[in-house]
């Protein structure tokens, strides 16, 4: 059974979803620690109401951003934990971090990853940066985490419409309710080993989802 470990900074709703997906045996996986870079984040209660370790690492006990995601890295090795899944975690991770669970980390956008993405999207400012642009289309991405900020390879994509009368809290609740189905999808199929890895002539990786 794989083990998981799940960073979140929020409210945890997308990390709720996991824990009810792994609940009715649909994600065959367990939830070993959920660790959040915020004291009063909420998915620390969802994390401890299901008896599932909740930690708290305080960015201002570490000189640098190295020494705190070696911290985190180190607490996550000693649990043994095989998948890294960002739920709503509003931090970029090293290239140490990275390179300690390359392939073996998993995040969720709130949009259709090339667009609306990368440094300063994030919370609200995605679903406002789509409205300001008159996109008709937006959605949920869920992809691998490299070294780039929402720059790896993309597992699952589902579009959401834009509509006449949306504000970017209208918009935010739509989406979120895509996320809450597709990143459990996209857990599922990392922890059947359901996803390959393609090299493109670019040196790009690409996923392809294998079925069933
Ligand atoms: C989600 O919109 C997710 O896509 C983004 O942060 C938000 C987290 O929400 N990365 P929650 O904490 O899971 O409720």
């Amino acid at each position: 059974m794989i083990n998981i470990g799940v960073l979140i900074s929020g409210s945890g709703t997308n990390l709720q979803a996991i824990i009810d997906n792994i609940e009715n045996n649909y994600i065959p996986a367990n939830i070993s620690v959920v660790i959040s870079n915020r004291k009063n984040a909420f998915g620390l209660e969802r994390a401890k109401n299901h008896n599932i370790d909740a930690v708290y690492f305080n960015r201002k006990n570490f000189e640098t951003d190295i020494d705190f995601d070696v911290a985190i890295v180190s607490e996550l090795q000693k649990r043994n934990i095989q998948l890294v899944v960002l739920a709503g975690y509003l931090n970029i991770l090293t290239p140490l971090f990275v390179s300690n669970f390359r392939n073996r980390i998993l995040n969720i956008h709130p949009a259709l990853i090339p667009s609306f993405c990368g440094k300063g999207y994030y919370g609200l400012k995605v679903h406002e940066a789509v409205l300001e642009y008159g996109a008709k289309i937006t959605g949920a991405t869920v992809h691998f985490v490299d070294e780039g900020a929402d720059t790896g390879a993309i597992i699952l994509q589902e579009s959401v419409n834009v509509l006449n009368n949306d504000t970017a809290e209208i918009l935010q609740k739509r989406v979120l309710t895509i996320e809450h189905k597709l990143l459990p999808v996209a857990v599922k199929l990392f922890c059947e080993n359901k996803l390959e890895f393609i090299e493109c002539p670019d040196k790009r990786t690409i996923v392809k989802v294998l079925a069933d």
